[in-house]
């Protein structure tokens, strides 16, 4: 019989996101400050380690599980990883495994991905103006990523594009971007930024609320709501003119929180309930007390015990200070 964790809300969680490292081969601007205080490497849970977290998890009740980062494909022998937990996808106790990657060292990867089983990723890419991508990312090459893109597809991996809308940079953009992802057979998803760690921008210049995107695009695009799923947190529409489709991610202006599915830890061994709140659970103390899962499987429960109903970001124009001081690296968005 297959295990599952309910939470007080009655949300089965079945849905681990699992941020790998907190660091990055890029410092997009409204992800990361320019200056960055990465974890000490000391303080990492070892591969090893992951991939017992992870299968306590998928014990109970985890059929998706996506590794993220900071970039996922920048810690040490990830690959070692993947292809361990790929073992519960031939066994059928997990029904997904993937990423959330920057893309920028798919070519390298985008093989031995698609041999461990890896049918979709998703690639954070939010212009394709490569002066433009330069100063998103602050030293990024989109043609890296392009070609990264063009590996993953090439290896048969479904590629979902991620778009955070920034007012003033992309917004204009979006539509050329999203015809050439449907052109190359991709979905799309666009995102509202959210308040998570201290940057250099002000959060509330580069804030766009994307019904005014949806409004834009319905100037020109014939949207349909569709009850397309995948686990995650997007609304989808199709785009009639170019037969694809586009997601709305939208933790600012319509919480999605009641129907919410996950939980993430971070590569220091902390479980986040929730993306929005500090609430949090140590699994690397249980996880490090014994050989055996018991004390780790009993933390899990506590935390997913104490899960909270939703998040409360709010971008606020009085106040310069993030609502959250984590940035989003540390747990993965
Ligand atoms: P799919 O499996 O393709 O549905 O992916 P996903 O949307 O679950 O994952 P992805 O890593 O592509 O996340 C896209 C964006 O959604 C990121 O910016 C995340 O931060 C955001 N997101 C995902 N889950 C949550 C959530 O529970 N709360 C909030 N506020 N944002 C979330
Ligand atoms: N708000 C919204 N999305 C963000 N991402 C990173 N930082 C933020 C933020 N502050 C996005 C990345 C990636 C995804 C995992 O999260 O672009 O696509
Ligand atoms: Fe790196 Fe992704 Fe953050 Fe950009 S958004 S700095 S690629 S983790």
């Amino acid at each position: 019989t297959l295990m599952s964790m309910i939470d007080p809300f009655g949300r089965d969680i079945s849905y681990l996101r699992v941020s790998v490292t907190d660091r990055c081969d890029f410092r997009c601007t409204y992800c990361m400050a320019e200056d960055m205080a990465f974890l000490p490497k000391k303080d990492l849970l070892s591969l090893e380690e992951l991939e017992r977290v992870c299968n306590v998890f998928i014990s109970k009740g985890v059929r998706k599980l996506r590794l993220t980062g900071g970039e996922p494909l920048v810690r040490k022998n990830i690959m070692h990883l993947v292809r361990q937990l790929s073992q519960h996808l031939q066994s059928g106790q997990l029904e997904e495994l993937t990423l959330t990657t920057n893309g920028s060292q798919l070519v390298r990867f985008a093989d031995e991905l698609a041999e461990c089983g890896v049918r979709r990723i998703n690639v954070s890419l939010d212009t394709l103006d490569p002066e433009k991508f330069r100063t998103v990312t602050r030293w990024g090459d989109l043609s890296r990523v392009i070609a990264g893109i063009d590996a993953a597809q090439a290896a048969g991996i479904h590629v979902k594009i991620n778009a955070v809308a920034l007012r003033n940079f992309n917004d204009a953009e979006i539509p050329s971007l999203m015809r050439w992802a449907h052109g190359r057979g991709m979905d799309m998803t666009v995102i509202e930024t959210m308040p998570m760690g201290e940057i250099e921008a002000d959060r509330t210049d580069q804030y766009l609320p994307l019904s005014l995107l949806r409004a834009q695009l319905e100037r020109h695009f014939t949207l349909s709501d569709i009850p397309y799923k995948t686990g995650g947190p997007a609304r989808y529409v199709h785009v009639a003119e170019t037969n694809g489709r586009l997601g709305f991610i939208t933790p600012m202006t319509h919480n999605f929180c009641e129907s919410c599915n996950r939980v993430r830890l971070t590569c220091t061994g902390t479980l986040y309930m929730c993306l929005g709140q500090e609430d949090a659970a140590d699994l690397r103390a249980p996880l490090r007390a014994s050989e055996s899962d018991e004390l780790l499987s009993a933390a899990i429960d506590e935390a997913i015990g104490r899960k909270p109903k939703g998040h409360d970001f709010v971008i606020d124009r009085r106040s310069k200070r993030p609502a959250l001081a984590r940035h989003m690296s540390v747990t993965g968005g």
